[in-house]
């Protein structure tokens, strides 16, 4: 296995050295390349993402990435210039994140056995293609708009990986939007939606608004097996996933090319967190858990539950405040 790393900024050279950790125990002798990006390499060089690097990104098979984003560098520059602009160049059209409140996790919802599925967001559309702009700039009669891009071709394929998932899990698939005033997309999606259907007659479907469905997450997350929506609802309700499931630490994400012409880039769903970087106080688990994820999109499902086992095991076990070393400690001795 070939697999290029993006350690990047804050506390994301912290967990990856867990993950990497961990996968050197189940996966011995991976070819790495370290990608040197993120804020320090832009202080130093002004470069986010140099020419070079996108087409040496394309020749490993997946792609390990911490966190992107510094305070000494205007919001968005990084986020825009390196993760958005990999994600777009690299085709990630499914964003999967997967939230599941293991025993032992403590969660505003604790004690409730019901939280396991998986939001499945489109990738590549939406509102972050950056179509849009703004007039009148500075003037009171400013005016900025933000187009939101919804393609049939980008619907379809990230629904049809959405009922593929289904079909491997409980078999139910929520398409969440907000139809009653997006009415030009929110149609599309569902039509789309209702078409790919026919393709998984075993998987029943349901629709939920947004605002609607970040009431039954909380309320009665139970209801959801696989979530499909857009690229802004699904950024949205990722957060509220995680936080249900035990809290930003523990929550992974992966950014798929589902065609395969390009590598796929897992990443721990939180991010920087300059605050406590430096100081291994970072939970490096959900890192931990993207490896998982990268190995079971790699054909590695052994491995990939290997991982998944371990870090259920360690959660069911932890007591007290432990180090960002000492969870991957842990994690590697058990898995
Ligand atoms: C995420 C992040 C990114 C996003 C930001 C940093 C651009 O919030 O991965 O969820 O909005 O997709
Ligand atoms: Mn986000």
């Amino acid at each position: 296995m070939k697999l290029a790393v993006i350690a990047g900024d804050g506390i994301g050279p912290e967990v990856i050295a867990q993950a990497l950790k961990v996968l050197d125990v189940v996966v011995p002798g991976v070819d790495r390349t370290e990608y040197d990006l993120g804020a320090a390499r832009y202080h130093r060089t002004g470069e986010i993402l140099p020419e070079s690097v996108l087409p040496e990104l394309k020749l490993h098979d997946a792609i390990l990435l911490g966190a992107i984003g510094d305070p000494s560098v205007p919001s968005g520059v990084l986020e825009r210039g390196l993760l958005l602009k990999t994600r777009f160049a690299l085709d990630h059209h499914v964003n999967l994140r997967p939230s599941k409140l293991h025993a032992g996790v403590t969660s505003p919802l604790s004690g409730n056995p019901d939280i396991d599925f998986v939001v499945v967001r489109e990738g590549t559309e939406g509102p972050y293609t950056g179509t849009g702009g703004a007039i009148r700039v500075g003037t009171p009669h400013e005016v900025a708009t933000e187009v939101s891009n919804n393609t049939r071709f980008g619907i379809e394929r990230v629904v049809r990986y959405a009922f593929a998932t289904a079909q491997a899990r409980r078999k139910h698939l929520t398409l969440v939007h907000k139809n009653n005033v997006l009415a030009f997309a929110g149609s599309l999606w569902q039509r789309t939606v209702d078409e790919v259907a026919v393709e998984f007659p075993d998987v029943t479907t349901a629709y939920q608004h947004i605002d609607a469905a970040t009431i039954h997450m909380v309320t009665d997350p139970g209801r959801f097996d696989v979530i499909v929506t857009d690229n802004l609802f699904g950024d949205i309700i990722t957060d509220l996933a995680a936080a249900v499931s035990g809290g930003i630490g523990l929550a992974a994400s992966g950014n798929i090319d589902a065609s395969g012409v390009n590598p796929s880039m897992f990443e721990p769903v939180h991010g920087s967190a300059p605050d406590i970087a430096g100081q291994s106080k970072a939970d490096p688990t959900a890192a931990i858990l993207s490896v998982s994820l990268l190995l079971n999109h790699l054909g590695n499902t052994e491995g990939a539950v290997r991982i998944e086992s371990a870090v259920a095991k360690d959660l069911a076990s932890r007591a007290g405040a432990a180090s960002t070393v000492e969870i991957g400690d842990r994690i590697a001795a058990i898995v």
